[in-house]
């Protein structure tokens, strides 16, 4: 390709013209199931979202309990489009964690995770891990009652477990109840520790996907359909813009209809309101803690929940281990199962968590 002064210039100090043939180089398979490479590129854009849109209420938020919840009121009613940023921010929140767990059993029922690419399976649990602790995190940051209290019950039931229970608590919450201490800590969390993970396994990620190139389903390696292939420069990569524009538009959409509420400010003595309830993408877990008996085993049914939890988390980062039918190259109906049973599972669990009266 010709190339003007400029580019000449710049390629004899930083190396463009390699960036450029890495760039060429790459190549995305066309088969049926082309359509998922997609959904790790939108979680990507979802999240580069987040980041912009968090920097601009930076300049606003002031994170104390005394000032948190008026500095948003303030950026909500006296900031040009400040209502827009932190709408954006919140629905493209909601939509990146959704797109997370759609590229997650993407990857899983695909099993994308078999060598050489276990460790992008593993990167990629963590930023599960990790934008879920966004959400939590954020959650409490505007101090209103909703988020109050539920934090104070998300808080609380990691406190069952036995030996780590208290301290944890005392960690998450800086004391023993949720307050002004509470907060200053999520928000180190949510604008420091959180980002520095995930930048740090983003780039682990997005390294390993470059250099493994995107996997082949196996059914479509059986069938010989895996020739055909499409220049990732520049035809997968305006596919890709697309759909990021797209979403942009949707969530422009969403934030103006739909823009977020601030509800009353909290108030730490006030009783807690009736039916309070988690974010959604926490709503399968805490409906399950409702419905275990208060004791299984001996134990207490909240702490065999937790602990269930934690194995489920554990076996989830540890498929591409455990599949070892997989890993050779033969078919492993018993992990598509089990993929199928936790998406049924959470769906069904989730659906009954809005459905149920408070008292189920
Ligand atoms: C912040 C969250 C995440 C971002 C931004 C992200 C980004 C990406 C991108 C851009 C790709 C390449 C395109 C694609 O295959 O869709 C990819 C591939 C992949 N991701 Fe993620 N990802 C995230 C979370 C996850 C999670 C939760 C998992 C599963 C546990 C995961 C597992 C994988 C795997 C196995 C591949 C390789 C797919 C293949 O080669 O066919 N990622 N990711």
């Amino acid at each position: 390709m010709q190339h003007g002064s400029l580019w000449q210039w710049l390629d004899a100090r930083v190396g463009l013209a390699e960036v450029e043939q890495l760039a060429q180089k790459k190549e995305v398979p066309v088969h049926r199931h082309t359509v998922w490479y997609y959904v790790g590129g939108m979680t990507l854009f979802l999240f580069l979202v987040q980041v912009t849109t968090g920097m601009l209420l930076l300049f606003y938020y002031r994170p104390s309990a005394e000032e948190a919840y008026e500095s948003v009121q303030f950026l909500m009613t006296a900031v040009q489009f400040g209502w827009l940023i932190r709408s954006l921010h919140a629905w493209a929140a909601n939509v990146m964690i959704f797109m997370v767990f759609v590229h997650l059993f993407s990857t899983l029922l695909l099993k994308a995770y078999r060598p050489p690419r276990e460790l992008t399976w593993c990167t990629g649990v963590v930023l599960l891990g990790v934008s879920l602790a966004f959400g939590f995190t954020g959650y409490l940051l505007p101090w209103n009652t909703l988020a109050y209290f539920a934090t104070r019950v998300g808080t609380a039931i990691v406190a069952v477990l036995p030996v780590v229970g208290p301290f944890m608590l005392r960690l998450l919450r800086g004391g023993q109840e949720v307050t002004g201490a509470t907060l200053t800590r999520f928000f180190a969390i949510h604008v420091a520790i959180l980002p520095l993970l995930t930048f740090l396994c983003l780039v682990l990620h997005l390294f390993l996907v470059q250099k493994h190139g995107m996997s082949v389903p196996r059914g479509v390696e059986q069938r010989g359909g895996t020739t055909r292939t499409m220049p990732f420069v520049p035809h997968f990569l305006l596919r890709d813009l697309i759909g990021w524009l797209s979403a942009l538009a949707v969530l422009a959409v969403l934030a103006a209809f739909f823009p977020t509420e601030l509800g009353q400010k909290a108030d730490p003595f006030a009783p807690a309101p009736a039916g309070i309830k988690p974010e959604w993408y926490f709503m399968f877990m805490f409906q399950t803690l409702k419905y275990l008996p208060s004791h299984i085993l001996g134990l207490e049914g909240d702490i065999v929940g937790i602990l269930g939890f934690g194995v489920a988390g554990l076996f989830l980062l540890l498929v591409p281990f455990l599949d070892r039918r997989a890993a050779r190259g033969q078919s492993s109906s018993v992990f598509t199962l089990i993929g199928l049973a936790m998406v049924i599972y959470m769906l069904l669990l989730t659906y009954l968590g809005y459905t149920m009266s408070p008292t189920q």
